[in-house]
């Protein structure tokens, strides 16, 4: 399963990605205005500290200004992923993009039918927003069950499902359960994947028995 970071702040990026354990970055928007940052120079750094797929979404909504969007945007690296919405003109440039080799992320996916028409337009990854979901008082994990098993019946199905949108641990540990390829999750809720009390109580006991024995090991 892979993890992606859900943000535009450089420096949670380099953090997290400093731990070996980050395969890639996905920005939207609502993330880059926060930064008060040039997106394409911005788009330009995380793909240097990240080698996997970056996503850098289109800000247009008809078909030839986000094709020139995202032909943009693809030319900043090879690790650019461009995000589009789940609209009719959105999957017609992820058809257009993703046919000359560029890898695209449909963005805005809230039900099946929308993920069947992302995998049909080849899309590299579908995000299907959860946390919005359940906002709202519907199923979001339901809808990663739904569309990771409709995939699982097309072996020409390329897409991968990039579960976005995470509210919590709970939402991770539920998307590797149902097999979805990956989740994008905001460093906060990253970082408390690494954390228990119990590990935190059983190593202060490990460090001050440790120290008892008047040892050093280098
Ligand atoms: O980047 C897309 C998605 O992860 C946004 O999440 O928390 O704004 O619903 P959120």
């Amino acid at each position: 399963m892979k993890f992606f970071v859900d943000t535009a702040d450089i420096a949670e990026i380099r953090d997290l990605a400093d731990t070996g354990l980050l395969d890639g970055v996905t920005t939207n928007p609502s993330l880059v205005a926060k930064t008060g940052r040039s997106f394409l120079d911005l788009v330009a750094e995380i793909c240097d500290v990240v080698s996997g797929p970056v996503s850098a979404e289109v800000a247009s909504t008809d078909f030839e200004t986000m094709l020139a969007e995202g032909k943009k945007l693809a030319k900043i690296a090879d690790n650019v992923a461009v995000k589009v919405p789940l609209t009719q003109a959105g999957l017609k440039t992820c058809k257009a993009l993703s046919s000359e080799g560029t890898m695209v992320n449909v963005t805005l996916c809230f039900s099946p039918a929308q993920a069947i028409l992302a995998a049909k337009a080849g899309a590299s990854f579908v995000s299907p927003f959860v946390g919005r979901l359940d906002d709202i008082g519907q199923d979001g994990m339901g809808l990663i069950a739904d569309i990771v098993e409709i995939y699982s019946n097309y072996d020409y199905f390329k897409t991968e499902v990039l579960v976005a949108s995470i509210r919590n641990p709970i939402h991770i540990v539920d998307s590797a359960r149902l097999g979805a390829h990956v989740v994008t999750a905001p460093p906060s809720v990253l970082k408390q994947l690494f954390n228990h009390p119990l590990t935190d109580k059983g190593l202060a006991q490990f460090v001050t028995d440790w120290q008892k024995t008047g040892q050093s090991i280098l």
